[in-house]
């Protein structure tokens, strides 16, 4: 009932569906009430020789005519109560993806792809199954048990109906341990499916890498092993769900029983008639459904409850509250104070960066390189505040940058990252995405500042080709220009570029660069490179050699060639190359 509280709001909105659905169910539960009634009746009048035939004729089609009734109003609440919980699946979805754009990066290091989209179908799906079909159970259940248990009392004889409904307190009691056993294994079971999801997702997205080192097979196992988890896991709910079927039915077997034995003992006395007891009969079996249905919704409930907390979960996950100043003056110089005494990510013990201390002017380009591993990519996610809790502060005009909000940061700086992420539409889209109305002209202009304005034209459609899922058609030096054309197309005022030309060729990755130094200069645009092509920064203001998390090597081209150390011998390892 907790899952039914909290999801109030949408019971509110949808006031008048669930009204609606509660009146014709209350109706309908009523009108099913009658022919068991009518068939008492006519038994009695038979076996006392009162009937004619066409009475006989006409009590049948009452029982017809009831039926076509109760058809025609079982049809139409069903459209109200689906279509109510329909709107509950959107808004919910709509819900949980707009949390999951707000999330931070510590966020999604926490959770996988693959179990955020079981939360976001599998989970959700749960939980509006029981906004209807749940809903439908309740309403269905506690109406026709109580008409009927008070036809019983009201109709025959309410010490039979005592007598005879001895064994459902038992069986509500043992249906409530069930209740909470199911509780436990549907999470596990719920658990292990996102373990699976996560797996598939891991397998598709890399597909490639695992048939070109002809993985095939462990990959399968891996899958395997986790799917007959998921199966084992799955099959402790079943039997869980298996046992709740036969307790009813022996209720009812009892119920029948205690009816029969006490039924006869009243007729012998007079007390009662054959046709009561056909009517309290049928009345008794009116009643599988209504416990059936019971324990069917105490099923689907314990399961939304499981998966409710599951979206909760996500929803409410909060990120690390920051207090912003709300403008940057643009009287102080506009340069990028970096002091980083240590930074750890959350998953790991040793420092990933530690003692990086850089002073980056406006309209300056710092070059950034090193051996893999060395913290590169690390230094420029600070940067870019993924991750804010580290020992020191980075500066930007003076304030600290944890200060300045995530919106106004995002326009601040733009960043072209090392793994190039196009979306499965049209090249267009994809360069525009960042500003969705720019002109063709705009897009052309930018993507020959890339150097994939040739390539493009050479493309069946030009522009507007479609280059499949992760621009699955497109080389990787194709994609790695089209992001940076997108970067271009929406200037701020820090550039960052982190090695997005290694799948591009020696001329075409200079002409690029000479491109950004052109339009970065123009637009008074700090620029920031991290790459391991150590000829493209011979003309940057300030290069930093990172090793091992930490500052190696500073200062311009040809300073650090004086030195002898990573930056000498990896330029001149490179040149002859
Ligand atoms: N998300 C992460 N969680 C934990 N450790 C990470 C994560 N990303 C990178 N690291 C670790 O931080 C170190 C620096 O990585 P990175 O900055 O990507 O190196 P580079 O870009 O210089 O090749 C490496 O030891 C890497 O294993
Ligand atoms: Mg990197």
């Amino acid at each position: 009932m907790e899952l039914f509280k909290e999801l109030q709001w949408f019971f509110l909105q949808e006031w008048k569906k669930y009204t609606g659905t509660l009146i014709i169910l209350t109706i309908i539960t009523l009108l099913q009430l009658l022919p068991s009634k009518i068939t008492g009746r006519t038994i009695d009048l038979i076996l006392n020789h009162q009937s004619s035939t066409s009475q006989i004729l006409l009590n049948i089609s009452k029982i017809i005519s009831i039926s076509i009734i109760i058809y025609i109003l079982k049809y139409f609440w069903r459209i109200l109560l689906f279509s109510a919980s329909n709107q509950l699946t959107s808004q919910l979805r709509i819900k949980f993806c707009t949390a999951l754009l707000k999330k931070d990066a510590t966020f999604y290091s926490k959770y996988r792809t693959g179990d955020l989209i079981s939360r976001a179908t599998n989970d959700i799906d749960r939980v509006v199954f029981s906004t209807g079909e749940g809903i439908l159970t309740i309403i269905d259940s506690v109406i026709s048990g109580c008409s009927i248990i008070f036809m019983m009392c009201a109709q025959t004889n309410w010490k039979l109906s005592l007598f005879a409904l001895i064994p459902m307190p038992i069986m509500a009691i043992i249906m409530r341990r069930y209740g909470k056993l199911l509780y436990k294994y549907f999470q596990q079971s719920q658990k292990y499916f996102s373990f699976l999801n996560n797996q598939a997702q891991d397998s598709l997205s890399n597909i490639h890498m695992i048939r070109n080192f002809g993985l095939e097979k462990p990959e399968i196992n891996k899958f395997s092993i986790i799917a007959h988890k998921v199966g084992k896991k799955n099959l402790k709910v079943s039997k869980i769900d298996a046992q709740f079927d036969p307790i009813i039915h022996i209720s009812i077997a009892l119920s029948n029983l205690f009816a029969i034995l006490g039924g006869s003992i009243l007729i012998t006395k007079k007390q009662l008639t054959f046709g009561q007891l056909t009517s309290f009969i049928l009345y008794l079996g009116s009643m599988i459904w209504p416990i059936l249905a019971f324990a069917w919704m105490f099923n689907i409930l314990e399961r939304s409850n499981v998966s409710w907390k599951r979206i909760k979960k996500i929803i409410n996950h909060k990120n690390k509250k920051k207090q912003y100043i709300n403008n940057i003056n643009p009287k102080k110089p506009l340069n990028l104070d970096i002091n980083i005494k240590k930074f750890c990510f959350p998953s790991r013990t040793n420092n990933s960066l530690y003692n990086i201390k850089l002073i980056i002017s406006n309209n300056t380009t710092l070059g950034i390189c090193g051996p893999t591993g060395s913290g590169k990519t690390t230094l420029i996610r600070l940067i870019q505040k993924h991750f804010t809790l580290y020992k020191g502060i980075i500066k930007y005009c003076q304030n600290d940058i944890n200060h300045i909000q995530l919106k106004k940061w995002r326009s601040i700086v733009s960043v072209v990252h090392q793994t190039p992420f196009l979306f499965s539409t049209n090249i267009l889209k994809n360069i525009a995405f960042g500003k969705p109305h720019a002109t063709i002209q705009e897009i052309k202009h930018v993507a020959k500042l890339a150097c994939i304005h040739q390539d493009i034209k050479n493309f069946p459609q030009g522009y507007y080709t479609k280059i499949g899922e992760k621009g699955i058609k497109l080389s990787g030096g194709q994609k790695q220009r089209i992001t940076i054309a997108r970067a271009f197309l929406t200037p701020s005022k820090i550039f960052i570029l982190d090695d997005p030309l290694s799948a591009v060729d020696h001329d075409t990755e200079h002409k690029i660069i000479k491109n950004i130094h052109k339009y970065t200069k123009k637009n008074n645009i700090t620029t920031i490179i991290v790459t391991h092509r150590l000829s493209i920064l011979e003309k940057f203001n300030n290069i930093v050699v990172l090793k091992n998390g930490t500052i190696l090597q500073q200062g311009s081209h040809e300073q650090l060639l004086l030195q002898k150390n990573w930056y000498s011998e990896m330029y001149n390892y490179q040149k002859f190359k």
